[in-house]
């Protein structure tokens, strides 16, 4: 089972690099709610796939996570890009270090499923405190925007087992509608993808890579949203 808090710490680079792959998400977001001129906090904000996309747009945008090392890569970025709307700050889903009413908007993409996965014993209580600081930090028209797997090397979703009662909590409990699109990988050659796939995902997906001289990697997303 690949150790992802340590990637997190250790090699944040690589994994960017793994999700570079991917499409970019701006297009989803704006869709579900118009960005320009919100505070947007991203937690779990990892490398920055969905800041460096908001940044442009936001009137500030507030970035959060477990792993220092991530940020670190979020920050070189935001700076090259020439962005000054921005902070960081290491923080944890369940104690966000903010202002009561002070957000628009909060993003979490591939992030809360670490606190929600059923191997973890109180996911359903994680649940309730990450929610309720989303709900305490956003303003009453906010609006929170989660993403998080469906599947990967599969065209259409087909979710690990672990996740399936998070995501039905978020639905049926929370009161969150979903969807879900294609996110694929597109590697520039087979020895990237199945070295980057061993790197992030189980060796079953990345000798499948090898045998199938793969190149592009199919990826499920689901998209879930809630407007306060
Ligand atoms: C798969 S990465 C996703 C990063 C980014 N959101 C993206 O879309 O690429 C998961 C991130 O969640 C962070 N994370 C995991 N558990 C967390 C927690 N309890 N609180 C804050 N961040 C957490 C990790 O440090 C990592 O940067």
């Amino acid at each position: 089972m690949t150790d992802h808090a340590r990637i997190y710490q250790d090699q944040a680079e690589k994994y960017q690099l793994l999700i570079s792959k991917q499409p970019g998400l701006v297009g989803v977001m704006e869709e579900i709610r118009t960005c320009k001129g919100l505070d947007i906090v991203d937690i779990g904000a990892g490398t920055g796939r969905l800041t460096t996309v908001l940044a442009p747009q936001a009137k500030s945008i507030t970035v959060l996570d477990a792993s220092e090392a991530m940020l670190q890569v979020t920050a070189s970025r935001l700076i090259e890009a020439g962005h000054t709307n921005w902070s960081t700050r290491v923080a944890d889903h369940r104690k966000l270090p903010l202002e009561d009413n002070s957000a628009d908007l909060i993003v979490a993409g591939w992030t809360i499923c670490y606190l929600a996965s059923s191997n973890v014993p109180n996911w359903k209580e994680n649940m309730y405190d990450v929610i309720a600081e989303m709900k305490r930090v956003l303003r009453p028209n906010g609006s929170i925007i989660i993403f998080e797997t469906m599947g990967t090397g599969t065209e259409f979703p087909d979710p690990p087992e672990f996740l399936k009662a998070y995501y039905t909590w978020l639905v049926e409990e929370a009161g969150f509608s979903h969807k879900w699109i294609r996110l694929d990988y597109e590697f520039d050659n087979t020895p990237q993808a199945e070295e980057l796939t061993r790197f992030f995902f189980c060796d079953e997906v990345a000798n499948k890579v090898r045998e199938q001289n793969l190149i592009r990697l199919p990826e499920c997303a689901g998209i879930w949203w809630l407007h306060l």
